[in-house]
């Protein structure tokens, strides 16, 4: 006679169930509510999501049936989802980050585009023009911060309880997971715990009070991008693009996820757009021209900034200060002035 199936095995069968679209099952996330038996030896299981959508729901309903009913031989299942609150980032669903007044978020599909360089450069050239400006490095793979802003080993001050204040670089407010971590070591991350190191560095940073909070994110559109659309009431976010195609297409999901989200799209930025010779002042076009120009056309978003290929932003990035803080003149950094400034005019008036 075959195993009597247990409700810790319905457990382990749901939990290879995703999320549509993202990284993280949906026990992990919490939408499996209950697991009970019912009639004919079969389960009765009870779907909730504070923020699900219904096709979502639907799609999830039918995996089930699938992963229960086929795959296990469960002879009876029963699904109730217990009633379907507003539709994943409504904003009636996110609450707004406490003392901060805008939640500006920098993002792409693709690695390596420039997203940490241009959330350094944005925030501190937001707070040369007079904001007061936290940054939030919410790269837990991959943390930038403590190298791009030249932290060294200085570490958050804990104050108190779950609490802690951020470390104060040029007069930006900074955290990062890097500040937690101790060495190198490559940290594998499941989807829960970074929902979870993402909503803590939000809400359990003493921020204080600021203007804007500047947040990087990871490549992709994955569990910290969904857990930050989640969790506070996005003004706007940032696109970083390459002109290359394949970072374009990258970009373009990167845009159809907030979207979704219903998150505001400020528009793109087109990093590494082109080389400027330094001794004849020629333009060479390494990744091809006009992607952001594309990209923005067939999304229907302005190009905030064209930021052309200099070794002086490695470099600066590599020493831990941005290139608007070091070189103010460099023409480089007028382009992420007006990024800044662009930024500033789209906020809504709170
Ligand atoms: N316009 C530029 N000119 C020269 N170097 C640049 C430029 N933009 C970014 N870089 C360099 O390219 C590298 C990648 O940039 P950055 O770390 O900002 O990308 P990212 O999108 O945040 O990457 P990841 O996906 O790993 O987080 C860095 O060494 C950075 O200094
Ligand atoms: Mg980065």
């Amino acid at each position: 006679m075959a195993r009597k199936i247990s409700e810790q095995d319905i457990f382990s069968a749901l939990s290879q169930i995703y999320y549509p679209g993202y990284t993280s099952d949906i026990v992990a996330l919490g939408i499996v509510e209950d697991v009970a038996p019912a009639g004919g030896g079969g389960f009765a299981i009870t779907l909730r999501h504070p923020g699900a959508k219904e096709q979502s729901l639907r799609e999830i309903g039918t995996r089930i049936h699938h992963v229960l009913a086929h795959d296990l031989g469960v002879p009876n299942v029963e699904l109730k989802v217990r009633k379907i609150e507003p539709e994943l980032g409504e904003k009636t669903g996110r609450s707004r980050l406490e003392g901060t007044r805008w939640v500006v978020a920098v993002a792409s599909g693709k690695g390596g585009v420039g997203k940490s360089t241009v959330a350094a450069n944005l925030a501190a050239a937001l707070s040369q023009s007079g904001y007061k400006v936290g940054l939030l490095d919410a790269d837990i793979y991959g943390p930038s911060m403590p190298m791009m802003m030249g932290t060294g080993s200085e570490r958050p001050r804990s104050a108190g309880g779950q609490n802690f204040y951020p470390i104060d670089r040029y007069g930006l407010k900074l955290i990062s997971i890097g500040f937690f971590l101790d060495d190198n070591a490559p940290i594998i991350w499941r989807g829960p715990m970074v929902m979870s190191a993402v909503r803590q560095f939000l809400k359990d940073t003493l921020w204080g009070s600021q203007d804007f909070l500047i947040v990087d994110l990871p490549p992709g559109t994955g569990d910290a991008q969904l857990t930050l659309a989640q969790q506070v009431a996005l003004d706007g976010v940032v696109i970083v693009t390459t002109p290359q195609d394949v970072a374009l297409a990258d970009a373009s999901r990167a845009v159809r996820m907030f979207r979704q989200v219903h998150c505001p799209l400020l528009g793109v930025v087109e990093n590494m757009s082109y080389f400027e010779c330094p001794d004849c002042g020629e333009r060479d076009e390494p990744f091809g021209g006009g992607g952001g120009k594309k990209m923005s056309r067939v999304e229907a978003m302005p190009v905030l900034a064209q930021v052309p290929i200099y070794p002086e932003i490695r470099e600066t990035g590599d020493n831990g200060m941005p290139l608007v803080l070091a070189y103010p003149n460099h023409p480089a950094s007028a382009a992420f002035r007006e990024l800044a400034r662009q930024v500033a005019t789209a906020m809504p008036q709170n």
